[in-house]
């Protein structure tokens, strides 16, 4: 008897559970939404179906439909459709491209940007994506990497990629320039041969090897250390990515508008593809513009927008206008908002969804915020653990190492503390690692976590999750910090301050600036006997070789660097002092724009302090 009840009970235990939980009903959309996806990617799973194939049943439902608006243009699907398929042929005529190459683009934000991927990807190509910010040593590095025999460039990235032509020729790399005309030499002209192309469809045979876990993209990361390594996406992430607007409830009648860079695994995995996916139209933007953001929104009919915490408080920080609720955004999907933003930005700008997501583009592991609780970056459930065992672990900040029990084996942080991030490797959570750089992939994967055998991915990712569940961001650790939406890897700026003169150790680390996502670039460094700190010759190193997001914005003089016992070089407590002039008896600079190094002033402090300074 006692057993039949038992019986009967036991399946809806956790319901009754449940019950009494005010994020019931958001839990259970949750989890009767990631049902359907899974139903949908089943059918994929069964019979191999990659994005440019679902781009074209998009095109064969709904030809005349808009697909992408750019500035004072606007393309049906079926005349993207044509456009990536004279690319397609220009390329099949003019290189000996064939399934599995990989190409590189070094493009901006632009409609050829898409052209150009559909039509590799028709071709059965791998797209990789270059940081457009990126120069010399590290752009010809992120080229290298990835093995591609040809790189596509736009004119206004010609003189990056001029710097490197010698040694991408010496490579026997083609280099070809979106224009009509080129005069530099070994640099073709790609825009006339496709102007010349035909736009007839291609063979499907083309790509016709194409499955699950070949690869579809190579993004750029900076994980942990070094120069960037190139994540490889194979087509299941593509799609999981893809899947996210899904998700989150992006409809096929909605307007994207996608403003960050298509380099980057959001705006192109989750805008460009999710929305190819659910069938919607985007509007492309060069680059976040805040002042006509919400013209833009009200211009195109804008209902769904993409977020970094910074683009956020741009816009909360604009003036306030009349019009401020005057626009038809219903669902606003990014990551990094700080929960005053989230407050301010609902108040101001009215009823918007903001979805916040968490999610590296090589991670195994991603959560979702569906409850609207401000502030956290998912939730908790049982059917997303199941599948996705990830666990927060104590972590040592002093040694940069997760503590390990008498036995060996990682110690789970108490619900409401903060842990690492780790996510079991697993058939249904694989890790693909970087291209060529085996050690690099082999060090975010942490062994032995709770039993003999077992791998996890390292996210790198301080973690939180309360007692109701829902989990919060809480710092990175490691050697990358994060600026204005890129990730800054410490010891590629080192490597590049040690290359100056004058310079004998470099410590490079982010420092928290307050009303800023993220942390800002600052270096501590010693200097070579008996010479002086030469403010202009650095100065010419960082603006030359580093991206902006990347130039260490303080530099601090020091006589030794601080180092642990096993001579790691000691970030931390650096990090923590800050650049506070008043606190820090080291000589300090800062590095005012376009102007360069200065001594750091009492003044300049308050002025950052008090926001009249804006880095
Ligand atoms: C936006 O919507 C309004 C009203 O529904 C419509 O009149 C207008 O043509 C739309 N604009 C665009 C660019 O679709
Ligand atoms: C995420 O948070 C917002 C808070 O504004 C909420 O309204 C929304 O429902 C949440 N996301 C999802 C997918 O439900």
């Amino acid at each position: 008897m006692i057993a039949f009840i038992l019986l009967t009970i036991l399946p809806v235990l956790p319901v009754l559970l449940y019950w009494g939980n005010p994020y019931f009903l958001e839990d259970l959309k949750c989890v009767i939404r990631e049902i359907q996806i899974r139903r949908e990617f089943g059918k994929i799973l069964k019979n191999f179906f990659s994005l440019v194939d679902c781009f074209l049943d998009q095109v064969k439902k709904h030809p005349q439909k808009t697909f992408l608006v750019f500035e004072d243009s606007s393309y049906t699907y079926s005349q993207a459709d044509r456009e990536s398929n004279k690319v397609a042929r220009a390329l099949q005529t003019h290189t000996h491209l064939k399934e599995g190459d990989t190409v590189a683009l070094f493009l901006g934000n632009e409609p050829q940007f898409v052209w150009v991927w559909l039509g590799l990807a028709k071709l059965g190509c791998v797209a990789s994506l270059l940081n457009t910010n990126i120069r010399s040593k590290s752009l010809l590095h992120c080229f290298s990497c990835c093995e591609a025999k040809v790189l596509i460039t736009g004119a206004e990235l010609r003189g990056a990629v001029e710097e490197v032509l010698p040694a991408l020729r010496e490579q026997g790399v083609r280099v070809f320039l979106l224009s009509e005309s080129c005069d530099v030499e070994g640099m073709e002209s790609l825009s006339d041969h496709i102007q010349q192309a035909s736009d007839q469809p291609l063979s499907p045979q083309l790509k016709a090897n194409m499955n699950f876990k070949t690869p579809a993209l190579y993004i750029y990361t900076s994980g942990t250390t070094g120069l960037p390594k190139a994540a490889v996406v194979i087509h299941q992430k593509l799609w999981r990515a893809s899947l996210i607007a899904s998700n989150v409830g992006v409809h096929s009648n909605d307007v994207l508008y996608l403003n960050m860079p298509l380099y980057h695994s959001a705006g192109f995995m989750l805008g460009l593809c999710g929305a190819i996916e659910r069938g919607c139209t985007v509007v492309l933007r060069r680059k976040f513009s805040a002042s006509n953001f919400w013209n833009d929104c009200r211009k195109y009919n804008v209902t769904v927008i993409q977020y970094i915490g910074e683009t956020m408080r741009y816009l909360c920080n604009m003036p306030k206008r009349d019009n401020d609720k005057d626009h038809k955004v219903r669902l606003a999907v990014g990551n990094g908002i700080r929960a005053d933003t989230w407050t301010e930005f609902l108040e101001q700008f009215g009823n918007v969804r903001i979805c916040e997501f968490y999610g590296a583009t090589e991670s195994n592991v991603a959560f979702v915020n569906y409850t609207g609780k401000v502030g956290a970056i998912g939730r908790e459930h049982f059917l997303h653990k199941l599948r996705n065992p990830y666990a927060l672990i104590e972590y040592d900040t002093e040694t940069e190492e997760p503590i390990r029990d008498s036995r060996g084996f990682c110690i789970k942080v108490p619900k409401g503390e903060t842990g690492l991030l780790v996510a079991k490797i697993g058939v249904r959570t694989p890790f693909f690692g970087y291209a060529k750089n085996e050690q690099q992939t082999e060090r975010k994967k942490l062994k032995d976590v709770f039993e003999k055998g077992d791998v996890y991915f390292n996210s790198g990712d301080l973690l939180r999750i309360d007692n109701e569940g829902f989990i919060y961001f809480q710092d990175r650790i490691g050697d990358t910090f994060r600026w204005k939406g890129e990730n800054v890897a410490t010891t590629e700026v080192a490597d590049l301050l040690l290359t100056v003169d004058f310079v004998e150790e470099a410590n490079v680390y982010g420092v928290k600036v307050p009303g800023y996502e993220g942390r800002i670039g600052m270096a501590a460094l010693t200097l070579k006997e008996n010479v002086d700190f030469d403010n202009k010759l650095i100065y010419q190193h960082v603006k030359n070789y580093l991206p902006s997001y990347a130039r260490p914005r303080f530099i601090r003089i020091q006589d030794a660097l601080p180092v642990t016992g096993t001579f790691k070089q000691l970030k931390k407590k650096l990090s923590a002092e800050g650049f506070n002039p008043n606190v820090i008896q080291d000589p300090l600079f800062f590095l005012e724009d376009n102007e360069g190094y200065v001594s750091m002033s009492q003044e300049i402090f308050s002025s950052i302090s008090e926001g009249t300074l804006r880095l």
